[in-house]
């Protein structure tokens, strides 16, 4: 199983993602602002990755800390820097605050055991996403036919996650159910999250895919078929609003047009229960660079600006269901969501 970050005797290991699929470099981190660099940099990167790679950033802030006051001190810089390094996958801010809960509890606590408490923490925030995700694989699988074809965008797999993925995970557990016949990857631009990562992932696994232009994903859907669009999600509104890698709301309206099931894969801790729709959901704005100089070679004149929202939100009536490791939700969100969340 692909596990793109894992604690190794007070350093964070993290799998640079940055240099896939030419390079496997294994980046040993000691510090928490070198956590945030790489969130912030994509080195890490996909919801639940974002909130587990935080969660032991969080450990290693007080992992040497001398004394209760420059631990405490260490602790909250540590969780207002890492929450400042990228503002719309709402794990990232859900990690932290289950973090913060754990700090609060060991208050009084001898600070020898403290760190120790806090990395409990993080390596069941850890499990809990790899278990979750598992059984999300099984729930989207049973809603696949057998001999599917599949759409997918950007990268939610092992990659993405603490080891396995959401939509790609469904991928995974619908290859091995027999039900999958063919995965087609969006590219994903600018970053090219689906045809580096996803590809390098289905790849090693002996999953059949095959790579298009974003632009191609329309006359594929009108061509016939794919069974299903399957894709992650970075923030869920109350309401079921989506944001998600920019892209998805285009596939949204495609697949309605074509009456294909569109699919948002998550787990629960990827809803926002305080933003009713997706009108309130922070977007991401990246670098005029990401579009303009792409695996940085220039692709524009110089000069040119460009427009680089790293997500778009898809508004619920084009989603088919959510699926969930509490099971498969469906419209109306506004009565499935807190169900599920109950
Ligand atoms: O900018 P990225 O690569 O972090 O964007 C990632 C996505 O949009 C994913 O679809 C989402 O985070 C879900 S990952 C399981």
């Amino acid at each position: 199983m692909i596990q793109p970050v894992s604690w190794l005797e007070g350093t964070l290991e993290l799998l640079d993602q940055t240099l896939l699929p030419q390079r496997e470099l294994w980046l040993t981190l000691t510090r928490w602002e070198e956590v945030a660099e790489a969130i912030r940099r994509l080195a890490v990167r996909g919801a639940p990755a974002i909130g587990i790679a935080a969660a032991y950033a969080l450990v290693l802030a007080v992992w040497t800390a001398e004394g209760e006051e420059d631990a405490g001190r260490k602790f909250a810089e540590a969780a207002t820097g890492l929450a400042e390094a990228r503002p719309t996958a709402v794990n990232l801010f859900w990690a932290i605050r289950r973090m913060e809960r754990e700090w609060s509890a060991q208050a009084g606590q001898p600070l020898d055991t403290i760190p120790n408490a806090l990395l409990a923490e993080a390596r069941r925030i850890h499990a809990e996403d790899i278990e979750g995700n598992k059984r999300i694989g099984g729930h989207g699988s049973d809603l696949l036919p057998m001999g599917s074809s599949i759409l997918t965008i950007c990268n939610t797999g092992g990659l993405a996650t603490g080891g396995y993925g959401t939509a790609l995970g469904v991928v995974r557990a619908a290859w091995s159910a027999g039900r999958l016949e063919m995965a087609y990857l969006c590219e994903t631009r600018p970053l090219l999250q689906g045809s580096r990562l996803n590809a390098w992932e289905l790849m090693k696994e002996g999953i059949p895919f095959r790579i298009l232009v974003d632009g191609a994903a329309g006359a594929l859907l009108a061509r016939g078929g794919v069974h299903a669009v399957l894709v992650g999600a970075d923030r869920i509104a109350g309401n079921g609003d989506t944001a998600n890698k920019i892209g998805t709301y285009t596939l949204g309206c495609v697949a309605a047009r074509h009456e294909v099931p569109f699919y948002v894969v998550a787990p629960v801790s990827t809803i926002d229960r305080e933003i009713e729709g997706g009108a309130d959901i922070p977007i991401e704005e990246r670098a005029h660079e990401e579009v303009l100089a792409p695996l940085g070679r220039p692709a524009a004149p110089e000069g040119s600006e460009a427009w680089n929202p790293a997500f778009d939100v898809t508004p619920a009536e084009l989603i088919s269901a959510i699926i969930t490791e509490r099971g498969v939700l469906r419209p109306p969100y506004e009565r499935s969501i807190p169900a599920a969340l109950a």
